[in-house]
């Protein structure tokens, strides 16, 4: 599939996603999300795809954020729509996607940059980057799930600082309060994600899809995170992946795992 805002690449199992509007910091605007939520939604159904991939093009930004010119003349009830459709398509889609997503940052992460990669499963960062959440000073708060994701991944003290002071913060404060997995070189980013994935690669594909969705019910007050660990361990048993990754233990070989 040709796209005109990402470049999407499948190499090795791993699904390359690259924002492409270098000129803008690759800021979100609306061709941008439409592609990637695309771009994601295709790659649940491709058995090929063992984990994705996502960045930004050139040295300077993984994503400036929202794209401010698009939404300057908004009011209220489309500003309502602009984050709920945005939300649904792309952000609740990455995070609840089947195949595991790193954000490998190499660059500004803000504002709506900022949450795509919250959004994501890991986060690397380039120690150069500089990541916020700086809506406020435009008179707006985050709309991709900013406030609920980074609240999630640093407490509520560190959100509400990030938020209200809307200040960068650099890559190694970052790691320091757990937004960000690993900081690293910028000639070692994508090595890095790609080593992750790697692994990922290794194991029982509905096995790492039973636990991101597990994982993910952690977040979600509506529902009993235990009740959908106790279901998606049962589901695993109907696998055979599971058969075969307990077969190969006994035997002492690698298992072969066929995402079945
Ligand atoms: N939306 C739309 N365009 C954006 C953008 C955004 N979020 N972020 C950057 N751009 C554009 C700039 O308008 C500029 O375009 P131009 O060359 O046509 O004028 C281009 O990207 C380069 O950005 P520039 O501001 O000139 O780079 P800089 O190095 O001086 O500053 C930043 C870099 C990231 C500090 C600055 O671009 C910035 O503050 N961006 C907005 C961040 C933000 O508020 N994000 C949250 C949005 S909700």
């Amino acid at each position: 599939m040709t796209y005109s805002s990402i470049i999407s690449e499948l190499r090795n199992q791993i699904l390359y996603i690259t924002i492409n509007r270098e000129n803008k910091l690759n800021a979100l605007n609306k061709e941008t999300l439409s592609e990637l939520a695309q771009a994601i939604a295709s790659a649940q159904n491709n058995e090929g795809v063992r984990g994705i991939l996502l960045t930004g093009a050139g040295q300077k930004a993984f994503v400036a954020g929202a794209d401010i010119s698009e939404f300057a003349e908004f009011d209220g009830v489309q500003g309502e729509e602009l984050a709920r459709h945005g939300q649904e398509t792309v952000f609740n889609a990455i995070e609840q996607s089947a195949k595991p997503v790193i954000a490998a940052i190499n660059g500004f992460a803000l504002g709506g940059g900022l949450e795509l990669a919250m959004a994501c499963h890991m986060r690397i960062v380039s120690d150069n980057a500089k990541l916020g959440l700086p809506e406020v000073s435009l008179g707006l708060i985050p709309g991709y799930g900013g406030t609920q994701r980074l609240t999630q991944l640093v407490g509520k003290g560190r959100a509400i600082e990030i938020i209200t002071t809307g200040e960068m913060i650099s890559a190694t404060q970052a790691e320091s309060i757990g937004l960000v997995n690993y900081v690293v070189a910028p000639e070692f980013l994508i090595v890095k994600a790609e080593e992750l994935l790697n692994k990922i690669k290794l194991r029982a594909p509905l096995a790492v899809a039973s636990a991101i969705r597990s994982i993910n019910a952690s977040a979600d007050t509506k529902i009993d995170g235990f009740e959908i660990e106790i279901r998606e361990f049962g589901r695993c048993f109907n696998t055979q992946d599971f058969k075969e990754g307990t077969a190969a233990f006994i035997e002492k070989r690698k298992p072969i795992f066929s995402g079945k």
